[in-house]
């Protein structure tokens, strides 16, 4: 087995999408990706507790206490410190630096809850994403895994997967279909697809 790519993810909520990516690597579906850090930018959130449950060292720092900039260099630090290669935005709600995005150009992947161009950018996260694709009755959304730039939701698209909206569904219910049918299937995907990228870049030199 050629050495694993190191992956840090970060996290803001449930980590739902972690979990997705910790489940991918039990099922052996990450060959080339090794889970080696799980970063936060808030504590006490249950994404911390899915990657202690799973043996993934975890640090929760505090945005609202610290602020944006001081805990983005701190998780630079240690991103540095854990020898990093990619990282997995996994339900992560703060805004990268261009250094940030620089430092880890076409390594840092993110999960949208829409089939991005539509119902992505600034203000459209969580919740609010599928609140608007209701209101503007598409019938079709999705999830959108792609590699993060400096324009919010803006770099190129590596994987897509519709879902249908049905009648009657709540931003709740639609968010959650997304989740199981779109989001929790692409993250580990695209993933294992940027590791296997890396090391043959690497292998072959
Ligand atoms: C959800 O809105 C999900 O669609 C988006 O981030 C939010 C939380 O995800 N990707 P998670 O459960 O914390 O992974």
């Amino acid at each position: 087995m050629l050495k694993q790519v190191r992956i840090g993810v970060l996290v803001s909520g449930g980590g739902s999408n972690l979990q997705a990516l910790i489940d991918a690597q039990q099922a052996g579906k990450l060959p080339d990706g090794q889970l080696a850090l799980v970063l936060s930018d808030r504590p006490g959130i249950r994404a911390l507790e899915r990657a202690r449950e799973a043996g993934i060292p975890a640090l929760a720092f505090d945005r609202k206490a610290e602020g944006a900039q001081a805990v983005e260099q701190r998780m630079l630090e240690a991103l540095e410190q854990q020898h990093i290669q990619v990282v997995v935005l996994a339900g992560f709600l703060m805004i990268l630096s261009p250094i940030f995005i620089r430092k880890y150009a076409g390594r840092i992947l993110n999960v949208h809850p829409s089939l991005l161009p539509a119902f992505g950018g600034k203000g459209f996260y969580g919740l609010k994403v599928h609140q608007a694709a209701l209101e503007r009755g598409v019938q079709v959304t999705g999830a959108t895994v792609h590699l993060v730039n400096e324009i919010p939701d803006g770099g190129r698209i590596l994987l897509q997967q519709p879902v249908r909206v049905r009648r009657g569904d709540t931003a709740e219910t639609l968010q959650r279909r997304v989740m199981e049918q779109a989001e929790w299937k692409l993250l580990p995907r695209a993933t294992q697809m940027l590791c296997r990228r890396i090391i043959k870049e690497e292998h072959h030199g």
